[in-house]
């Protein structure tokens, strides 16, 4: 057999960034090990320590060094003691933007045996593609008047139709892949200027897949119809705020920050992606062992799909579902009692028995 290597680039981060991402290692180790494929890993010790250290995040060669890998597992940044946008900014947003991961994906399934706070989520599976690198965060705008207590705080959103496009036809070819159904969320009703372009854009993207049906939705709209009948949706298109804010949401109908994963990814590109979970470093928990490693988990295995590694991601999320049907399996965020370390172990446990 081929002795083929996956470069995997670990930025474990901060808080329960470090947790998640040493619970994951062995699992996507083992996935990959079945199969032939052997793990060449790279440690980076990018996030708060270093920021405290050095006065900044990551080093100023940093995207070339992920240049260098097949993927990144990111773990998260953040901690209390340094304003969350020097880390934030200064370490994810700067690397989608510097390698330009044009899309966040951010898929939402509810598992079998895992509560949630939202009634009747059986059967949730939705996808949202969320514009990554413009829109709200894209940096533009200042500070006017600064100190003098009349401070002016100027935020500008910019969304240009090339980068619409390219986020649009990547939701069109999941939602072929998938139900055949999109649902683009704007708010062009009370914003005139960049959600009207991004209506008009995707509506003429969408002419060129005619077995995909399209609507439009408000995001407050959609915020109701999210927790009302989130079955009626499959995958959903937004910019990078809205995105941001309607993947927490969606995260709730899986069980909570614990079970949402993601991946930052040009589609075509020959550039790595970086997969993570979309919680932070939820530092009221970090240093116990008790986060939940699922969300972390499911980003290695949409980082295997990426990497071609299908079977792989396959038998990862196979033997995290087996896993979570025992509530002995449940961090305290699900209700139980399990650590970090025993949800890997039983996942680990499960890959086993499934083989
Ligand atoms: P957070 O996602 O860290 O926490 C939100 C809530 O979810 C908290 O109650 C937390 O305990 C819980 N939670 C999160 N992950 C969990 C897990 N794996 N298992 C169980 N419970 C979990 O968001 P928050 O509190 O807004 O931010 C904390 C820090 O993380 C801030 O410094 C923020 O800037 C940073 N952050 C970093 C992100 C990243 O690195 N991509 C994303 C979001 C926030
Ligand atoms: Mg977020």
């Amino acid at each position: 057999m081929d002795r083929q290597t996956l470069r995997l680039a670990l930025i474990p981060g901060d808080g329960v960034g470090p947790e998640v991402v040493a619970a994951t290692v062995p699992v996507l180790e083992a996935a990959l090990t079945v199969q032939g494929v052997a793990l060449d890993l790279l440690e980076l010790d990018w996030g708060g320590e270093r920021f405290l250290r050095d006065g900044a995040a990551m080093p100023v060669d940093a995207a070339d060094i992920v240049r260098g890998t097949d993927a990144v597992l990111f773990g998260a940044v953040g901690r209390p003691d340094v304003p969350d946008h020097e880390l934030v900014w200064g370490l994810i947003i700067g690397l989608r933007q510097q390698l330009d991961l044009a899309v966040n994906i951010r898929p939402v399934r509810s598992f079998p045996g895992v509560p949630t706070q939202v009634r009747d989520t059986d059967g949730v599976d939705l996808l949202i593609v969320r514009e990554n690198t413009e829109g709200e965060y894209v940096g533009a705008g200042g500070l006017a008047h600064a100190g003098t207590g009349a401070d002016v705080g100027i935020e500008v959103a910019v969304h240009s139709r090339p980068v619409i496009e390219r986020a649009a036809h990547h939701a069109f070819r999941l939602a072929r892949q998938r139900s055949g159904r999109l649902a683009l969320v704007t708010k062009s009703n009370a914003m005139r200027h960049g959600y009207p372009l991004w209506d008009r854009t995707v509506r003429e993207v969408a002419e060129q897949y005619d077995d995909v049906e399209l609507e439009v939705v408000l995001v407050d709209a959609m915020a109701a119809r999210m927790i009302q009948s989130p079955r009626s949706l499959d995958v959903l298109l937004a910019g990078n705020l809205f995105g941001d804010i309607l993947s927490d949401l969606a995260a709730v109908l899986a069980g909570g920050m614990g079970m949402a994963p993601s991946a930052n990814i040009r589609p075509g590109g020959d550039v790595p992606g970086i997969f993570e979970p979309v919680h932070g470093s939820a530092p009221a928990i970090a240093g116990r062992g008790v986060a939940n490693p699922a969300a972390c988990l499911l980003s290695g295995a949409l980082l295997l799909e990426d990497t071609g590694h299908a079977a792989a991601a396959a038998a990862v999320r196979d033997a995290l579902a087996a896993a979570l049907l025992d509530p002995a399996h449940h961090t305290p965020d699900l209700g139980g009692v399990a650590t970090t370390a025993d949800v890997s172990a039983a996942v680990l446990e499960e890959m086993e028995n499934l083989r």
